[in-house]
């Protein structure tokens, strides 16, 4: 069984993912997605949310895909060797992405032997993000072009912070 591990903040998982994700299971007979939870970098969305939005995303999205979801804490090549993966696969959007992906696959070659599949993000995708779309929520832009249908309904149902207004001690 082959078996693709691709790895994520997943906050919130984007339009971007999910086709990566739909692409990768062309290639490999499992998928497992999974969400990062570093205990210590502050979140905007709690693990139990993003994972949530994603199996909602995916079974909508891309529902031929054989994926399960999940979270993890600590190592990346410590979840790859205990689920014995065929690959790690990873999205770059471009040169910047691109840099810090290879040498994150360097590393995780070196600790669990998994070699990481890079694969290019689709013309119209480049410019996606998570932290794209938390920065347009919160100044009230529309993102609905940037994520899936499930995230956009759950956005739509909290308010966005607003930035607060410069002044004086701003
Ligand atoms: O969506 P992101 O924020 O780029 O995802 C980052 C993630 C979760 C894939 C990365 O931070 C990660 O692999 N975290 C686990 C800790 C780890 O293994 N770090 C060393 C990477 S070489």
């Amino acid at each position: 069984m082959t078996l693709a591990l691709i790895p994520g903040s997943f906050d919130p998982v984007t339009s971007g993912h999910i086709d990566l994700v739909s692409r990768a299971g062309k290639m490999f007979e499992e998928i497992v997605v999974a969400v990062g939870v570093n205990s210590n970098k502050e979140a905007w969305l709690a693990p139990g949310k993003r994972t949530e939005l994603i199996e909602a995303a995916l079974a909508d999205r891309c529902p031929e895909v054989n994926a399960r979801v999940m979270s993890f804490d600590g190592l990346l090549a410590d979840l790859a060797k205990e689920l014995n993966v065929t690959a790690i696969v990873k999205g770059v959007r471009g040169v910047v992405d691109l840099d810090s992906e290879t040498m994150q696959s360097e590393v995780n070659r070196d600790l669990c032997g998994v070699e990481t599949l890079l694969l290019p993000a689709r013309p119209g995708l480049t410019a996606v993000s998570s932290s794209l779309v938390r920065e347009l929520f919160a100044g009230g832009g529309d993102v609905r072009n940037y994520v899936p249908p499930a995230v956009w309904s759950f956005l739509q149902s909290i308010t966005p912070k607003k930035p607060k207004p410069a002044g004086f001690g701003s």
